[in-house]
């Protein structure tokens, strides 16, 4: 009888990818994928550890799936439950304490050893598997074969070696690797033949991907990997996500204005618009750095649309950091951005200082962040409205008879379509802008899959 699999996703892309591929391998053990936990023989929580927050909501979650499990058994049958991701990484052995249902528990880097896992779980009780093999992990997991949707994600590099004072991350995903191009390339190519017409490429730390060249000539940055993958006919669209300023070298800002495929659009975090503050995060770079940043990728790609990360209420921030941060995000002009209240991570050196910040300083601060950023996210959809942009259509749009997409931008586009257009990229005219989303009507002719380029649009906002 076909057994069932359901795996619950928290955190970032990389969660997602790593999900992708833990379906993957667990395929060919007669794992097909459930509609919920309910209909599952296998229930994978596939956890972040980032802030207090979200490893809060595992312990909840397996609270519910506990229950489900004793129904199971008393019904005479079974469900086995694994947690996995960066929780599972950073206190294994505490969730084991804390919810002996929990049958299996592996990190991020032991996902290829889930068959073995699953049979030794089914057989006894507790298995916990969390050593550091990411050079193994990408060679053992195999690639799905089945159609997904035409904007995918692909690991090309994980770990991170930068230490921020505030992030976990280095503990749980361990150091930086780098995978080789020729792997990426195959991958990326078996994604397209698979009818993928966007590749994201992830990393914890993408812009500082330095693997193997091809027949070991050397090693690759990311701008000569991007070169590589353009080539790739039938795919239209490069991103990458998620970079740190300090890796943004010539080469990759020369490749916005160079490499026609990558998106005018840059997720890269900046934390803080105050120096004394990104100092003590130990991120090693000024805000003067990031305004150069801005300032060259926008001469080289005037329509570039920037989004970024923030932390407020770090510890010892004052009134005066936080406003250099507001001043910031005025001055740059975001199209997007997320933004988060510190949150003391154990084990991480900022965690232990004293003069962490009042719970209700960081919530007002953020509320003043947040409405800042939004107005300027709105205001940027705004700009859009009367203008003609090329939609990846993914998914079901948010009403019947409507699809939705993407812009080059990342704006999400909802726009009435018939549902053989899914997976390709149509020229649409803007006619109302959202806060978070935009609509829009078609026009032009019937789309192919091998697009012409993006149209450039003008797009400076202010708030
Ligand atoms: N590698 C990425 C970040 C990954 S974590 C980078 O360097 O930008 C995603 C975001 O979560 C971070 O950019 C940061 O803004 C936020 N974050 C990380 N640790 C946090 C913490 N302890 N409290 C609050 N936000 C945090
Ligand atoms: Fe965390 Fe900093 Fe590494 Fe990003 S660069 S993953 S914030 S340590
Ligand atoms: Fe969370 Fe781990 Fe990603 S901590 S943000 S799932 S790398």
């Amino acid at each position: 009888m076909a057994k069932k699999l359901f795996i619950k996703t928290y955190g970032c892309q990389m969660n997602a990818y790593d999900s992708a591929r833990m379906a993957d391998v667990l395929a060919p053990l007669g794992f097909a994928a459930a509609a919920s936990a309910e209909e599952a023989d296998l229930v994978i929580l596939n956890t972040c550890h980032i802030r207090e927050r979200a490893a809060e909501k595992v312990y909840s979650e397996l609270g519910r799936l506990k229950a489900l499990k004793a129904a199971r058994r008393a019904e005479g049958g079974d469900l086995l439950l694994a947690v996995a991701g960066c929780v599972a990484q950073a206190e294994g052995a505490e969730i084991m304490r804390r919810q002996p249902a929990v049958d299996i528990i592996v990190g991020p880097q032991s996902y290829h050893r889930l068959p073995e896992l699953v049979a030794r779980a089914a057989a006894a009780r507790g298995v916990l598997a969390t050593a550091f093999e990411v050079e193994r992990k990408f060679d053992a997991l195999p690639q799905a074969e089945r159609a997904q949707g035409p904007a995918r994600f692909l690991t090309i590099q994980e770990g991170c070696d930068r230490f921020c004072s505030f992030c976990v991350v280095p503990y749980t995903r361990g150091a930086e690797y780098s995978r080789p191009a020729a792997a990426i390339e195959a991958e990326a190519r078996r994604l397209v033949a698979g009818g993928a017409v966007e590749i994201t490429l992830l990393g914890q730390n993408v812009n500082g991907y330095h693997g193997a060249a091809p027949a070991g000539a050397g090693s690759w940055g990311l701008a000569r990997l991007l070169v590589q993958l353009a080539e790739i006919e039938g795919l239209a669209r490069l991103r990458y996500t998620t970079s740190h300023p300090r890796e943004m070298d010539a080469a990759l800002i020369a490749a916005h204005g160079e490499n026609a495929k990558l998106m005018p659009f840059l997720h890269l975090p900046v934390q803080s618009g105050s120096d004394r503050v990104l100092a003590a995060m130990n991120r090693r770079h000024g805000v003067d750095d990031y305004r150069r940043i801005v300032a060259q990728l926008r001469k080289v790609r005037p329509d570039i649309a920037l989004s970024s990360d923030f932390i407020v209420g770090f510890p010892g921030e004052r009134e005066a950091d936080f406003a250099a941060t507001l001043a910031l995000v005025r001055e740059i002009g975001f199209a997007q951005a997320y933004s988060f209240k510190y949150s003391p991570r154990p084990g991480t050196p900022a965690a232990e200082r004293a003069d962490q910040l009042p719970e209700e300083t960081k919530v007002e601060r953020l509320a003043r962040l947040q409405a800042l950023i939004a107005r300027q996210q709105r205001a940027f959809n705004e700009q859009s409205v009367g203008r003609r942009v090329q939609v990846l259509l993914e998914r079901p749009g948010g009403r019947p008879g409507q699809l939705a997409g993407r812009s080059p931008h990342m704006q999400v586009v909802n726009l009435e379509a018939e549902d053989h257009l899914l997976g390709t990229i149509v020229e649409v005219e803007i006619t109302h802008a959202h806060a978070v989303s935009l609509r829009g009507r078609r026009v032009g002719a019937s789309p192919s899959l091998h697009q012409p380029q993006p149209l450039i649009e003008e797009a400076r906002i202010s708030a």
